[in-house]
């Protein structure tokens, strides 16, 4: 019993440090129109809690990845939300 409960406490541990880290967006995944839409409303709705809602151009897809790393949490967007909105911004930020 006791071995049991080691090697379940073990494999908790690498579930731990080796699963995906949460909000961890390292690029595009969602590109249809419906999907974006989601970001979008999602954004208009989270981020503006704190102070104005950000212009998508202020930053290039590298500098999103960047900076909504730091804000989804703040926002307690899930990671798929996360990546929603990622994938909206750099659908509009043009650059
Ligand atoms: C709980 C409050 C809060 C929420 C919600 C929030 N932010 Fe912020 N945001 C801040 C604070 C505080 C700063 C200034 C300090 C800093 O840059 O960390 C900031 C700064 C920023 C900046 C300027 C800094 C930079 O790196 O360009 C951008 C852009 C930004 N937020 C985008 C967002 C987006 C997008 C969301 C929605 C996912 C969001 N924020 C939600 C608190 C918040």
């Amino acid at each position: 019993m006791k071995k049991l409960l080691l090697t379940a406490a073990a494999g908790t541990l690498f579930l731990v440090s080796c699963g995906p880290k949460s909000n961890a967006v390292t690029g595009p995944k969602y590109t249809s129109a419906n999907d974006f839409a989601k970001g979008q409303t999602i954004f208009e709705n989270s981020c503006n809690k704190c102070h104005a809602l950000p212009d998508p151009k202020k930053h290039d897809d590298k500098g999103w990845i960047r900076t909504l790393s730091r804000m989804a949490p703040k926002a307690k967007l899930t990671d798929d939300q996360h990546q929603l909105v990622y994938d909206y911004l750099i659908s509009v930020n043009g650059r």
